[in-house]
């Protein structure tokens, strides 16, 4: 026994010599020394200080978790410890500086501030060996024969931002509590001090308020939602919901503070209101009118009031009445409870999207208007603001919302949330206003981050590259604009994540990068390095059995035209440094190794595997669909929306037919109230006898099928003559297909008439629609 007690702490001492160091969020400056510490369960925590006692508990149930042990905490230190130690010297209190030493004998953590030595704990923790040891025996005493060794280091570290945060919207889909901590243990670990905590939306009011119970009987629950990606596929009929009790709050509360972290609450308004309207109708401008039901989105039977909360997603037109002071009476009735349960010195009002058709009509929304002197609905939106600013900074605390706070003037001691890009952000440092950065680009994490996506997402690419590149602080601020930018915050909105494991897969890694921009200082930023310590990481969210997407060390594939337009290339790539690619043109074909970029001359479904130590570790396939413009030359007449670019005019002939509608926007050029016009040059005369056009149709996105299409041929490629059938062609919600007799042509010409403006009784009536096309064929 005791030589196999041996074996095993020889064994794991031996594999941690020689460690990097690789810690994320990267500190300011690492000296590496020659030896290391061993930290064993004899190890003992020394707290002087009572305040450094949470700290130390937060090592041990980490310890605990992970190496499956703790450690004594005690006053003192003998041989064989870690002091912890606050000087509450503070040379810059917004810093949380911290050092760490390790040497021989013990780690010493100093902090300037008690939040600092909690971040050197942090530091600490990504010192020890990313080894799962959670199998190996005790000795018969019950200790752990478990040793770890901690390099010998010098780090002196503090964050470049203040504001280090993350939010997590729980009214689309809700989480237990257990897990909201978990989720605050990953802020903890990643140095970030903000949970931006999306408590009220259309589809649930997820916070106990004792003053209002209608807003958890009726508040808290849909009676359905719909199945799949928005307008839906049909209601899956399933009653959803709860609310988090004030005693569970106040826990959460507790817990994110014991770990330095400030959970800041948004109750939203005027917008998103549906659930307090169907708590309380007369919240509304029109307490008789019914909630609208979007179409595809069949409406539950039950025995609902006339106002429901929503079973779909997107932006509603029932808002809160600014008009009636019933409404602020009951904003600030809930606002007492929130501030009670919240010591946050910043509270989210919202303030995004909020549509103003209603505050046009509303008589009293009108009155408010005239009897302020406002100018119109955008100003009716910024008094509502700041009446709730006054009453918040009566209260002793400041206001943050979304960046559309800006219209119609900004509430004077407002923070500014940005996300529809850094725009607003700028707008308001300029006006002297604490910025907080969240671009939907690039750091909404409910946005994919990989471009072979298989579930559905809301859409956009956000993938880690780019999230480790953003820097919150925009080129063209001046340095005195710029230190109104308090930092950034990534956002996981969760309409299409359901369950604990899909919002850990959607963060992770790229909080891990996020947590760099935050904290390390910019011109310590480097990718490279943080790509060399991106394995350590994931065998980190291994050791914490967290799900994460290995998109990044998985397979990525571009199409390309072939060099002498036969056809196209598959290429595919990457970023796994030993792992091997295998191909395959079809489903029985034999696996062959990659060597360079696959022609693709024949339909079928071509498909890659990454390979590491034997087993497949990714896979990808794609279906292409080869004819005679696959590949081919081809010019628009007019480039699409800068929003739908697609891979250029060349996406309409990659032989790939887009088979998952908007999960894959990449595949579809979108034109917003225009036509597409496209020439392909076949690059000699054919024959041919049928042309096909992809596209989409999604009414209730504003996509709507060309009204025409129209195909004509030529020989020399300036005179073209139109394609006359004795039909008009096929039309199906796909594409359309003109067969005509075999002609000759070395060109083709593709016409699609946009559909024009949307009609009446649709979503987006009177708006100029889009036509998205995918693929030409020409057979
Ligand atoms: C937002 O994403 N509507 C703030
Ligand atoms: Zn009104």
């Amino acid at each position: 026994m005791r030589i196999l007690l041996l074996i095993i702490t020889f064994f794991l001492i031996n594999f941690c010599r020689g460690q990097k160091v690789d810690i994320i969020p990267q500190p300011v400056s690492v000296q590496k020394g020659g030896g290391s510490f061993t930290l064993s369960s004899n190890t003992v925590i020394a707290v002087r200080d009572e305040g450094d006692r949470k700290a130390a508990e937060f090592l041990n149930a980490y310890l605990q978790e992970v190496y499956g042990f703790k450690l004594d905490i005690d006053k003192q230190e003998g041989k064989n410890y870690i002091r912890l130690y606050t000087r509450k010297f503070i040379k810059a209190p917004d810093k949380d500086a911290y050092s760490l030493y390790v040497s021989g004998e013990g780690v010493n953590i100093e902090g300037d501030t008690y939040a600092g030595t909690f971040h050197g704990i942090q530091s600490l923790i990504q010192l020890l060996p990313p080894t799962d040891v959670r199998g190996l025996m005790k000795r018969a005493d019950g200790k752990s024969v478990v040793t770890l060794a901690v390099p010998s280091v010098a780090i002196q570290d503090y964050p470049r931002f203040k504001y280090r945060g993350m939010h997590l919207d729980v009214a689309r889909h809700m989480f237990p509590v257990s897990f909201i901590k978990k989720y605050i243990d990953y802020l903890a670990l990643h140095k970030m001090n903000y949970f931006h905590w999306h408590l009220t939306d259309d589809q649930g009011w997820r916070i106990e308020i004792k003053k209002y119970p209608e807003l958890m009987t009726t508040g808290a629950y849909r009676n359905g939602t719909i199945i799949g990606r928005f307008p839906g596929k049909g209601n899956d009929n399933t009653r959803y919901g709860g609310f988090y009790t004030q005693e569970e709050v106040r826990e959460i509360v507790r817990y994110a503070a014991d770990r330095h972290i400030t959970v800041m609450p948004e109750i939203e308004m005027p917008g998103h209101a549906s659930a307090a309207i169907a708590a309380y109708p007369w919240l509304s401008c029109f307490p008789n009118k019914p909630t609208v039901i979007t179409r595809n989105t069949p409406a539950t039977g039950g025995n609902q009031g006339i106002k429901r909360v929503q079973e779909t997603w997107g932006v509603f037109e029932d808002v809160f009445c600014a008009g009636n002071d019933s409404t602020f009476m009951f904003l600030e009735g809930v606002m007492e409870e929130v501030l009670a349960l919240f010591p946050s010195r910043y509270i989210h009002v919202g303030g995004d999207e909020c549509p103003k058709a209603h505050w046009k009509i509303c008589p009293k929304c009108q009155g408010r208007i005239k009897e302020e002197g406002l100018k119109d609905e955008h100003q009716l939106q910024s008094y509502f603001i700041q009446r709730m600013e006054k009453y918040l900074n009566s209260r002793d605390r400041v206001l943050v919302g979304w960046d559309e706070i800006l219209e119609g003037g900004l509430a004077p001691n407002a923070v500014v949330m940005s996300w529809r890009g850094e725009a607003g952000g700028i707008t308001a440092a300029r006006q002297k206003h604490d910025v907080i950065m969240t671009p939907q680009k690039p750091v909404y994490f409910d946005h994919t981050q990989t471009r072979t996506e298989d579930s559905v997402t809301i859409g956009g690419y956000n993938p880690l590259e780019a999230v480790y590149a953003y820097d919150p602080v925009p080129a063209e601020l001046k340095p005195e604009e710029a230190k109104y930018i308090m930092g950034a915050q990534a956002n996981l909105w969760t309409e299409y994540i359901k369950y604990p494991s899909r919002v850990e897969y959607m963060v992770f890694p790229r909080m891990s990068a996020l947590s760099e921009v935050l904290w390390t200082p910019k011109e310590k930023k480097n990718w490279q390095d943080f790509e060399r310590r991106l394995p350590v990481q994931l065998k980190r969210y291994e050791l914490w059995r967290a799900h994460y997407s290995n998109a990044y060390l998985g397979l990525a594939a571009s199409v390309t035209p072939s060099p002498n337009n036969t056809g196209v290339l598959w290429k595919i790539s990457t970023q796994h440094k030993t792992a091997r690619i295998t191909v395959q043109r079809g489903p029985s074909a034999p696996a062959t190794a990659y060597t360079k970029p696959l022609a693709v001359t024949a339909s079928g479904t071509y498909q890659a595997q990454l390979v590491y130590n034997g087993s497949t570790i990714s896979s990808m396939q794609q279906k292409f669909d080869v004819n005679k413009a696959t590949g081919k030359k081809i010019t628009l007449k007019s480039a699409p929306s800068p929003t739908y670019p697609g891979d250029g005019a060349f996406t309409l002939v990659n032989g790939i037919v887009n088979e998952t509608g908007l999960d894959n926007p990449k595949d579809f050029l979108g034109f917003n109230g225009s036509d597409m016009e496209a020439v392909i040059d076949l690059g000699k005369p054919q024959k041919i006898n049928s042309a096909r056009l992809y596209f989409l149709r999604l009414p209730d996105s504003w996509i709507y099928r060309p009204s025409s299409v129209r195909y004509y041929t030529s020989s020399d490629g300036k005179n073209f003559e139109s394609v006359i059938s004795a039909s008009n062609g096929a039309i199906t919600e796909r594409y359309h297909e003109l067969s005509f007799s075999p002609r000759t042509a070395r060109y083709v010409k593709v016409v699609a008439k946009n559909h024009g403006s949307i009609p009446q009784g649709n979503e987006g009536a009177g708006k100029d629609s889009w036509l998205f096309v995918d693929e030409i064929q020409v057979k």
